[in-house]
């Protein structure tokens, strides 16, 4: 059993130290501040309770789970661990130091991996004196309850390591995909238009958003409205990524943010956990009823749904990752109904090419150019499945 050091002991590290626990790997989670460490094992200790209450495990192997995570404030933990994983501040500066500081105590084969969901790989490997070791392992949150695991090997990243990290993370139960070292790797970058397209619409007035969630939710079958999906996850959270990700693509148009999140954001108005977001969570507030016009909820749906079919399609067409790993990156990461060059197939892609065009030559703005992989395979009458 391979051991694992894990650096912070927040949401992400705690849930990632529970994933290789629950296999039997002995793990060691550091954090610089005690009383995270000491929240992160009552934590789990009252996660294992439900867990057990629900016999989903005895006592004993509740026990011994908690039992293969030693929780530790020194460093010196790690001399003997074969993979770090580091889930800390999202701070390039700060990571690359732990980085350095992690090389200086670990074994020469230890893999050295970080969690970021927006920085560069490639950056932090800079940091270390064997960047050929470096890799970006993305968990999504809450950890062990996500299938999906992002593998990143950088620039610097030897020749089968992803491979060998992959195995790892099938072993203890998860999905992983391979994906290139671009802003928002997977997910981040293709679900951008879920959030943007839904916003632009709300802004030119199509619809409110209890009537885009709508038609997301019951033309589209996805769980959860954007605008229900962005106050769930926060302004704070969603703006940010949106914005690094429009910065980290050296603001190509498509990923533009909006001026409407923006607001939210530098007011505070971060969603459910704030009390406002786009929806006002206040006690006695009801929604407004979405609107029943199918043929408003067919368009909202159909716009949104060519936009996300574009971005996972130019990913293919720029080989970030292949078809399989893209579609499984939006069911398990995102929980989308179907994978999205799937879903392309079934919707026709000349009626995408014809949609995209359309709202091309409508607006004349670059975020709605076709990727030319779908213009191609329309030519010569090819399907991506
Ligand atoms: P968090 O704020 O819950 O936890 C971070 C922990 O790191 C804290 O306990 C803090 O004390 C500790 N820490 C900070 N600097 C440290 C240092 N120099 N040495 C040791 N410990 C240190 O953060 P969260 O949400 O767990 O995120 C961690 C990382 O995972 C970030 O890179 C984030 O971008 C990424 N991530 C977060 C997701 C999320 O939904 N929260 C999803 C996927 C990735």
């Amino acid at each position: 059993m391979k051991k694992i050091g894990i650096i912070g002991g927040g949401a992400m590290g705690s849930g990632i130290a529970q994933v290789f626990a629950q296999y039997g790997h002995p793990v060691v989670l550091y954090d610089t501040n005690k009383e995270a460490l000491d929240r992160s094992k009552q934590n789990l200790a009252k996660t294992f309770e439900k867990l057990v209450a629900k016999e989903k495990y005895t006592a004993e192997k509740a026990q011994e789970i908690q039992n293969n995570i030693e929780y530790a404030d020194s460093l010196s933990a790690f001399a003997s661990i074969d993979l770090m994983i580091e889930a800390i501040i999202e701070n390039l500066d700060i990571k690359k130091s732990v980085f350095k500081q992690v090389e200086e105590i670990v074994s020469d084969e230890c893999i050295l991996a970080s969690n970021t969901s927006s920085l560069s790989i490639a950056s932090i490997a800079s940091a270390c004196s064997k960047p050929e070791r470096v890799i970006g392992i993305h968990f999504f949150n809450p950890a062990p309850l996500m299938a999906l695991v992002e593998i990143i090997p950088a620039v610097q990243t030897r020749e089968g390591l992803a491979d060998e990290v992959k195995a790892l993370i099938q072993s203890v139960g998860k999905l992983p995909v391979i994906t290139k070292d671009t802003p928002g790797f997977i997910v981040n970058r293709v679900a951008r238009p879920f959030y943007s397209e839904s916003i632009r619409l709300l802004e030119e007035g199509v619809a409110d958003a209890e009537t885009i969630d709508f038609a997301m939710t019951s033309v589209g079958g996805f769980r959860m409205g954007p605008f229900e999906l962005m106050d769930f996850i926060g302004h704070d959270v969603n703006y940010r990524v949106t914005e690094s990700v429009f910065e980290s693509f050296f603001y190509d148009p498509r990923f533009k943010p909006s001026f409407s999140q923006k607001r939210l954001f530098e007011a505070g108005f971060y969603g459910r956990k704030s009390g406002r977001g786009f929806y006002n969570y206040a006690e006695g507030v009801e929604k407004k009823a979405p609107s029943q016009d199918q043929a408003l909820l067919e368009k909202i749906y159909k716009r949104v749904l060519v936009m996300l079919i574009n971005e996972a399609a130019d990913a293919l067409f720029l080989n970030i990752a292949n078809r399989e790993d893209l579609d499984t990156a939006m069911t398990k990461g995102v929980n989308y109904p179907k994978g999205l060059l799937k879903w392309a197939d079934e919707y026709g892609l000349e009626n995408v090419q014809n949609d995209l065009d359309e709202l091309y030559n409508y607006y004349h703005e670059d975020r709605y150019r076709l990727s030319p992989i779908i213009r191609n395979f329309v030519k010569e009458n090819k399907t991506f499945y």
